[in-house]
């Protein structure tokens, strides 16, 4: 096999979004569409990849960083968009990838047949298309770009639908915008294509013509439209988001997952999910989570940035933050928050917490209530607590403090200093008894209220 390369042409404005943020930088399922797209070409061997972008398009330059971008000055089409990865991507002795950053399910599996389809002779003299494009059915194909070809299946051209007349229009087979191009012809092709049409753009579609006039051939590969779907709008985003939930949970499922109610469980493209996880109702999971096997995640939990080792039981309600890692075994119950924390095996924080920039030791328990107090304004300090500690509820722990390994803070105390292990520390107000004195209050406000009336 030759060698790949990718042009991904993210340049264009992306006006019907209505955003500030440049198209290809809206997120679905926690991860860019670009991100989509970069991360579907990983898994085939891209020599090198190129992502177009327009000037002052730095976020998109740091968001696809390592890949090289390179800026298309103005946006006069798609065939002008490719060639302003020239200097990236240079001479290709293989096959050269055209992908769109709006769409962002093109997987590899289906580039791999393009690519396949590019290299495989097609005649005895052993010949090779010049172009693969990807094709599709979609139910509504108006806007798209229709593919026309002859008896023998060649593509003969890709026409755009506001230059398509009746008959054109009546054809399903729409042009999906990926292609596969011969690297040693790309370029002197691209050079051929004019801007002699409805918009006086640089069409990457009219390549096809191009190859033919040269003596190539050009071919068509199909794949399931909701594979293919571009993104234009806010509720394109939407119906695309939806989609990818759907995968995510059917890969979840294929995995030894439990959702009980699936449509209520949002995933991240990148959340990694054991053997024998079940996940109640209405849980939200963030970028970066990993959950090990027989992990319990009850009714409304938010995770991100999170890993949690096996047998532990999170939620309900329980939030977990960037930083959070939970040991084998340990429970972090309801309206309890963690970030930046460690809880060692078998440690339980049931109720009410914070536990923020924190390290708590195996087998400790976190009463009811119990807040690491971590930020003074300015700085953020660490709480660390040994294994085996008991933290009396409602108790407040004052970073940088440690609590040593078996020690016991009575409940509601207030520590600002560390405690040593196996140590009692009792740090609230004393308290103080007088009988009688309740009952003698009541009586003297009662007369004093039949006095007034
Ligand atoms: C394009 C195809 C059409 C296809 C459709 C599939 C062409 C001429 N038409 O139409 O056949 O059915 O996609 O969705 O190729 N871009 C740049 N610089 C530019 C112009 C575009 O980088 O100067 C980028 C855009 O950011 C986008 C992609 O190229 O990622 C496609 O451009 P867009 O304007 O959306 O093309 P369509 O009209 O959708
Ligand atoms: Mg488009």
């Amino acid at each position: 096999m030759g060698e790949i390369a990718a042009i991904v042409l993210a340049a264009g404005k992306g006006t019907r979004m209505k955003s500030a943020l440049p198209k290809v930088l809206h997120r679905i399922a926690g991860r860019s569409m670009v991100g989509h797209v970069l991360d579907n070409l990983a898994a085939l061997k891209v020599a090198k990849t190129a992502v177009v972008i327009a000037p002052g398009m730095d976020s998109v330059a740091k968001e696809v960083a390592p890949h090289a971008v390179a800026v298309q000055q103005d946006q006069l089409g798609t065939a002008h968009a490719a060639a302003a990865a020239r200097n990236v991507i240079g001479k290709i002795d293989g096959t050269v990838l055209v992908l769109f950053g709006d769409s962002p399910f093109v997987t590899a599996e289906t580039i791999g047949r393009m690519v396949a389809r590019r290299e495989a002779p097609t005649s005895a003299q052993g010949d090779r298309p010049t172009v693969v494009v990807l094709g599709m059915r979609p139910n509504d194909p108006s806007g798209y770009g229709r593919l026309i070809t002859d008896a023998e299946g060649n593509l003969t051209a890709i026409v755009e639908h506001r230059d398509a007349d009746e008959q054109q229009r009546a054809i399903g087979l729409c042009n999906s915008g990926v292609m596969a191009i011969d690297g040693a012809q790309l370029w002197g092709l691209i050079d051929a294509i004019e801007n002699k049409n409805a918009k006086q753009e640089y069409y990457l579609t009219d390549i096809v013509g191009a190859a033919r006039a040269r003596g190539g051939n050009a071919v068509v590969v199909e794949a399931p439209a909701d594979e293919l779907i571009g993104i234009n709008s806010r509720a394109e985003l939407a119906t695309a988001e939806a989609l990818c939930q759907q995968r995510l949970r059917a890969r979840a499922f294929e995995g030894g997952v439990t959702l009980t109610d699936p449509a209520s469980v949002f995933l991240c493209a990148d959340t990694r999910l054991g053997q024998d996880v079940t996940i109640g109702p209405n849980v939200v999971f963030g970028p970066g989570v990993t959950v090990a096997d027989n992990v319990e995640i009850r009714a409304f939990c938010h995770i991100e940035g999170a890993a949690i080792e096996s047998g532990a039981i999170i939620g309900p309600y329980a939030r977990l933050r960037p930083g959070s890692k939970i040991g084998r075994d340990a429970h972090v119950g309801n309206f309890v928050e963690t970030k930046n924390a460690t809880l060692g095996k078998g440690a339980k924080a049931n109720h009410l917490t914070y536990l923020g920039d924190a390290e708590v030791g195996a087998k400790s328990n976190i009463g009811a209530g119990t807040i690491t107090c971590n930020y003074d304004g300015f700085l953020k300090e660490k709480t660390v607590i040994g294994d085996n500690a008991f933290i009396g509820s409602n108790s407040a722990l004052v970073a940088p403090v440690t609590i040593g390994a078996g020690a016991i803070v009575a409940a509601g105390s207030v520590i600002t200093r560390d405690v040593e292990a196996d140590a009692l520390s009792v740090a609230r107000g004393v308290q103080t008894d007088k009988p009688g004195w309740a009952a003698k209050f009541r009586a003297a406000r009662e007369a004093f209220k039949k006095s007034r009336s």
